[in-house]
């Protein structure tokens, strides 16, 4: 894996930016919407160990969500952590934290974020994706755009080995960009999330470059990328 930092990158539609503070409390307004993280930001383990709650009990499971809520949707308690984000991406010093901020072309309009991260903090080209799209510009092949341009730069520029990450299983919007990055189905794990009183199967994937160069469906004929 090469040592890179992050790079602006333009597809036909959209900036993928290095990330600023000026966009980051519309990011988290974006975010904080519940029909946006509830499948998005898996409730933390710190949460269901401080207040002695199972993973197992949906109604454990709800009372997590409820504490995570009410965390997430304070900004003043959320700001320092933007902050510490920011500084570090533009210290360069922690440029193994791939994220972007997604703009429609040419504009400061922000409609979402992409990142690539570490899946564990000590191997660094083993990584997961993550994606959200403002739900007023969702539908329109914005996060597959995204995500097959940032794909190609993990890939083909820093190098990274392999890709493993999941969506819900009633989340097709999310896994049907893993199946069109070619990305192969790996199994199936229980999640934190529910629905109603039902909790939430994950459907994972693998991805690595001999799949994302053979398997994908979404060519870049259609979606060019300039850096
Ligand atoms: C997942 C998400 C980023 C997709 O963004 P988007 O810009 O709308 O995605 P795209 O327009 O590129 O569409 C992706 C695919 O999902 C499909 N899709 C979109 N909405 C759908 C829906 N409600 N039901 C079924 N499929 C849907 C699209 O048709 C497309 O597949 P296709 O090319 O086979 O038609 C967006 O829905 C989102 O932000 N969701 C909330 C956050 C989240 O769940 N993130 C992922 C966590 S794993």
């Amino acid at each position: 894996m090469n040592s890179i930092n992050s790079k602006n990158i333009y597809t036909d539609r959209l900036d993928l930016r290095i990330p600023t503070m000026k966009e980051q409390h519309r990011l988290w307004e974006i975010l904080s919407n519940e029909e946006i993280n509830k499948f998005y930001f898996p409730t933390p383990d710190r949460i269901f160990k401080k207040n002695n709650l199972s993973k197992d009990n949906i109604s454990d499971l709800k009372k997590a969500r409820k504490i995570f809520m009410e965390q997430l949707q304070d900004w003043p308690r959320q700001q320092p952590f933007y902050e510490k984000k920011i500084e570090s991406i533009n210290n360069q010093e922690d440029s193994q934290k791939f994220t972007w901020s997604i703009f429609l072309k040419d504009t400061d309009i922000v409609i979402g974020q992409m990142t690539c991260q570490p899946k564990d903090n000590n191997i660094k080209d083993i990584r997961d994706v993550g994606w959200f799209i403002d739900p007023n510009y969702q539908g329109k092949g914005y996060a597959t755009e995204a995500a097959l341009a940032i794909l190609d730069f993990m890939f083909n520029e820093v190098e990274i080995s392999d890709i493993f990450t999941g969506a819900a299983e009633i989340n097709p919007s999310s896994w049907k960009i893993m199946e069109k990055l070619g990305f192969e189905f790996t199994g199936y794990k229980k999640s934190t999330y529910f629905k109603d009183d039902k909790i939430l199967i994950l459907k994972e994937y693998h991805g690595n470059k001999e799949l994302f160069l053979n398997r994908t469906t979404v060519k870049f004929k259609n979606i060019r990328k300039h850096f």
